[in-house]
């Protein structure tokens, strides 16, 4: 039998290319195509299957499963796993030592890579478990007076609401949700919807960069704007926006925006961040607090006593995945696999796609909706049938199938998705007793 080195050695140019992949976890292999693709606009490179096979190839997966739930949370590449590993592995030898003083301090250099992809300063971003926590810290450590408004959507995440309701509950504050259909006729129209319901007691405004239920895509420029004019504070729910997309914090103007790295970055899971504009930071009251001298500055954020220091390091490997991909050629091809699902499902009878079409309102997140159908038995079916993993959405207003494919995910498994959506639709799976 060849041995590894002995089948390096005798491959000559493959060999090196080999060692570099099998060294690197994919990742050498994924740049060598990036390289390659040159200058070729993105929206040419999502269709190149050449290139995405090397990307799907960094990943180990259970590839019996079609896993079309990775907006819950993905998977990293290799790469990423192996080094969260090993910082565990070091960490285990003399955590007082290893993980606090070798790994730790390491969370700066993680600060300033992440910010610099974030776009924003490093002062202005706290590394933390997740979109819950880092919107959470805002929620709950801002002054508000019994009487002050909170206006949001009905169609935030379930925990941001509810976080919000406790402070109705034990502070006495207002909460305003506004209501939009999906998808909405425009970008405008969104912001026309929030800036009708402030009122002279609105004191925040929350809302998601891109929704979990349908993929819409916030202005949160404008919106953002509308609220500084008055002096209310914006609050983003970011936890399906960064990595996904391209932006830069600095050109949206918020005064606080949370995101999960576990989902669209491939980081390692329980790994977010909140970005908090600096002149706000002040403002905000930690969830676990600090001492006074750090009351204007971020790491007061961090201050949640013991945890691993493998998850937040190993950002940082998950950072040059990302940027070795690069987010523009990530975000065209999250958004052609979108489109490959959902061309074919338009043209059957009763099928209506929640998601727009418009690039400037949506990307790689899709929601369709099958007429008299319960969302929830038909996902069902393609678990038991194919597993399949998508989501149900069940809203007080719409209802439908959610699917967030990633950058690992085939073409073939979004056709074999298809061909299980029209064989449960045509076998009347999950049909309502009224439908
Ligand atoms: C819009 C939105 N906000 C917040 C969260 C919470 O994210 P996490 O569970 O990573 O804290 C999610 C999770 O899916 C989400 O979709």
């Amino acid at each position: 039998m060849l041995t590894r080195r002995a089948f390096l050695q005798t491959s000559g140019t493959l060999g090196t290319a080999a060692a570099a992949a099998l060294a690197s976890g994919g990742l050498a292999r994924v740049a060598a195509a990036a390289q390659a693709a040159g200058s070729r606009s993105a929206a040419d490179l999502a269709r190149d299957e050449s290139f995405w096979r090397e990307v799907q190839q960094a990943f180990t997966l259970d590839r019996t499963i079609i896993n079309l739930n990775n907006g819950g949370c993905s998977p990293s590449p290799r790469v990423v796993h192996e080094a969260y590993k090993r910082y565990l592995d070091i960490s285990n030898q003399s955590p007082v030592y290893h993980m606090w003083q070798v790994l730790e301090p390491n969370i700066e250099a993680v600060r300033r890579r992440l910010a610099l992809h974030a776009g924003c300063d490093p002062e202005e971003l706290a590394i933390t478990r997740n979109t819950s926590e880092s919107l959470q810290i805002a929620q709950l450590g801002l002054d508000l007076a019994p009487g002050d408004e909170i206006v949001t959507t009905n169609q935030d995440y379930g925990r941001m609401l509810n976080t919000w309701e406790q402070r109705v509950r034990r502070d006495k504050v207002v909460l305003r949700k506004v209501s939009f259909p999906v998808p909405p006729p425009s970008l405008d129209d969104l912001t026309a919807r929030i800036e009708q319901a402030i009122t002279p007691r609105t004191r925040v405004i929350h809302f998601c960069h891109i929704t979990n239920l349908t993929g819409q895509i916030f202005p949160v420029r404008a919106i953002a704007d509308v609220a500084r004019a008055r002096g209310i504070v914006t609050i983003v729910d970011g936890a399906h926006a960064f990595a996904h997309f391209p932006f830069a914090l600095r050109d949206l103007g918020c005064d606080v925006y949370g995101t999960s790295l576990h989902k669209w970055l491939s980081a390692p899971i329980g790994t977010g961040f909140l970005y908090v504009r600096r002149e706000m930071i002040p403002r905000i009251w930690p969830l676990t607090p600090a001492t006074p001298d750090r009351d204007d500055n971020i790491r007061k954020f961090e201050e949640i006593g013991t945890h691993p220091a493998a998850g937040h390091n190993a950002i940082a490997e998950a950072l040059v995945f990302h940027e070795t991909i690069g987010v523009e050629r990530k975000a065209a091809r999250l958004r052609y696999l979108r489109e490959r699902w959902s061309a074919p499902m338009r043209e059957l009878p009763g099928v209506r796609m929640l998601t727009s079409d418009d690039p400037e309102m949506a990307c790689g997140l899709g929601n369709v909706s099958i007429e008299g159908t319960d969302p929830g038995k038909l996902t069902a079916h393609l678990w038991e049938r194919y597993r399949i993993l998508a989501t149900p959405i069940k809203h007080e207003e719409y209802q439908g199938v959610r699917v967030t494919p990633h950058v690992y995910t085939t073409l073939q498994d979004l056709d074999i998705f298809v061909g299980a959506m029209k064989e449960a639709i045509g076998a009347g799976i999950g049909k309502t007793a009224t439908a």
